[in-house]
């Protein structure tokens, strides 16, 4: 079989040409990084966790009338997806304060908002994906204004939808990060959501204990990250049948 072309390495995926024009293959890595990647591991089985809680994410959204780039999952770690063109900004969608906004404002972590706040960085590594407000966006053209009223929208939804599911769970979502893709239907432009959608990219406190079930646990030293999305796609139901702890054999008497 001939060898397919890989596109794209990001730090925790890689996208592969798909089977069809217009597909892409996104294979899910266990490499974990964080803070810009000056702090980086491999932690078994992340890839496979994330592969199906995007998969679960991306396909619950489509349910609910709200455009993904996903279109199936195709083995433990790869999916099949839309290509699109991505915008480059990270959508962080905050319901209450923590990480970089806790930091800025002096906020206790866990602080809750008056009302969800949507924050846009430029996706820009050498510059460490820089805050910029709607003012830049516009100006130097990463986005219509259009294109933003949209972006809003659409983040608000998955908001809504993540915080409903997650709550259903136990989970408390306090923030997350989105990643916006266009695609064109003939000379017609939708804006969907593209990448993924994990732990990686969230923040996911447990309601009762506020135990973190997130990339914070590897940001700050905090457990087993892999321990920690398991526990996650195991309320979700939707644990992979052979990357965990698999039964053991029963002694009969
Ligand atoms: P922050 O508080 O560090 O700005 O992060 C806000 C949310 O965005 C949090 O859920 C983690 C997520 N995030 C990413 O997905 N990628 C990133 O590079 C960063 C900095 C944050």
């Amino acid at each position: 079989m001939a060898r397919r072309k890989k596109l794209y390495e990001g730090k925790a995926k890689v996208l592969y040409e798909g089977p069809e024009p217009g597909t892409l293959v996104q294979y899910f890595k266990d490499d974990a990084t964080a803070f810009n990647a000056e702090k980086k591991s491999v932690i078994e089985g992340k890839g496979v966790l994330n592969n199906r809680l995007s998969e679960f994410f991306m396909t619950g959204l489509g349910q609910i009338g709200v455009p993904t780039h996903f279109i199936k999952r195709l083995n433990m770690r790869e999916q099949l997806v839309r290509q699109v063109e991505i915008v480059p900004l990270e959508v962080i969608v905050r319901n209450f304060a923590a990480g970089s906004m806790s930091k800025r404002l002096g906020l206790e972590e866990g602080t809750p908002l008056p009302r969800p706040i949507i924050e846009f960085s430029y996706k820009d590594d050498a510059l460490g994906d820089p805050l910029v407000p709607e003012e830049y966006i516009i100006a130097f053209g990463w986005a219509s204004q259009q294109d933003m009223d949209d972006i809003v929208a659409l983040a608000l939804r998955v908001n809504d939808f993540m915080s409903g599911v997650m709550h259903g769970v136990g989970i408390k979502l306090i923030d997350f990060k989105i990643e916006i893709g266009r695609v064109w239907d003939g000379d017609f432009m939708r804006l969907i959501v593209a990448d993924e959608i994990s732990p990686d990219s969230c923040r996911l406190w447990d309601v009762e204990t506020g135990q973190k079930f997130d990339k914070d646990v590897f940001r700050h030293d905090l457990g087993n990250l892999a321990d920690a999305y398991t526990e996650v796609a195991k309320r979700l139901g939707v644990l992979p049948t052979n990357v965990t702890h698999a039964a053991k054999p029963t002694l009969i008497n």
